[in-house]
């Protein structure tokens, strides 16, 4: 028997294998400062509260699937889970999304203060950028793939990307958005970060440049499935398994493909992504069997 034939793969086993290889080395970076400050509990708090760990594994399974060594990867998927939690921390906070749920937990402002969320977020945001420029093994060669992954997720976190998304969703709150605005928006605030995840572990993984940009086509069409996943879950989803509240995105007036196509053709909308997704990388190898397992459970995920 082939271990890396479909039928015998198993994306939850996949995901579990990966989280445990993620969290103990995020727990590591932030072990090494003072553990009695109030600052470094709040961080600790919010980074291991339980997220899914989408971004980092992405970053790992696009190493594997262009044949790289995922090890080598580690430091970047923690720098990619820190920048997005950061990114939850802001976009919960009284002025943003004012959201006290998050993570089946109380947000961050909440357990804590209001700013030291702002500065647990401020830190994890820097602890990233500081742990891509120094952590081992740094030969010329991964240097200079560091010094990549630093331009590409700095673009992606900033205000071409990730920030942009948040103040176009923020700005719109209260207007109607057209459907190619909208997209424009998901895929800025929810979706550079996923492309980042998947290209940054190409580039660890060796990928050629013909491979990466199939990768990118592969994350452009599950980083809006994404966020359309997101916006039904607000709809329909369970809080208690969610993990943060529900029906916000109505009471908020925002934006959302639900709130323009309607619930049923947003779920289309959401299963033709994945099909996409699928066809970019359609040419790989069976060593990108989990990026084609977690482009379904985007859109079957029931948090
Ligand atoms: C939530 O991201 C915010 C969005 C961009 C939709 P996730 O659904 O990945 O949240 P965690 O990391 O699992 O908490
Ligand atoms: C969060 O978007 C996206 C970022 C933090 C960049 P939302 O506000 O739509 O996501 P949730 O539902 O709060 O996780
Ligand atoms: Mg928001
Ligand atoms: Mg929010």
């Amino acid at each position: 028997l082939n271990p890396e034939q479909p039928a015998n793969f198993n994306l939850k086993d996949y995901l579990n294998s990966q989280a445990d290889r993620i969290n103990p080395a995020l727990d590591g970076f932030i072990r090494r400062s003072d553990e009695t400050d109030r600052l470094v509990e709040a961080m600790r708090y919010s980074l291991m509260a339980g997220g899914k760990r989408i971004r980092p594994i992405l970053c790992l399974a696009s190493a594997e699937a262009v044949g790289g060594d995922s090890a080598e990867a580690i430091p970047v998927a923690c720098a990619l889970e820190m920048i997005h939690t950061y990114s939850l921390i802001h976009d919960d906070l009284p002025a943003m999304d004012n959201d006290d749920l998050r993570r089946g937990k109380p947000t961050c402002h909440i357990a804590f203060d209001e700013a030291t969320a702002i500065l647990c977020g401020d830190a994890l945001l820097t602890l990233a950028f500081q742990i891509l420029s120094e952590s081992p093994p740094i030969d010329a060669a991964s240097a200079l793939k560091r010094l990549e992954i630093v331009h590409i997720l700095a673009g992606a976190a900033g205000y071409r990307g990730m920030i942009q998304g948040q103040m176009l969703d923020i700005a719109s709150e209260g207007t109607r958005l057209t459907l190619s605005e909208l997209t424009a928006l998901h895929g800025l605030k929810t979706g550079a970060m996923i492309e980042a995840s998947v290209r940054c572990g190409a580039i660890i993984g060796g990928a050629s440049n013909s491979q990466a940009d199939q990768l990118s086509r592969y994350a452009q069409h599950i980083g809006l499935a994404f966020q359309v996943s997101d916006d039904i879950l607000n709809i329909e989803g369970d809080p208690s398994i969610v993990g943060k509240s529900v029906g916000t995105d109505q009471l908020r007036q925002k934006n959302t493909f639900p709130a323009l196509l309607g619930l049923e053709e947003s779920k289309e909308f959401a299963n033709q992504l994945v099909r996409q997704s699928l066809e970019a990388i359609e040419i790989f190898d069976e060593r990108s069997n989990p990026l084609r397992g977690i482009a379904r459970y985007i859109v079957e995920r029931k948090r």
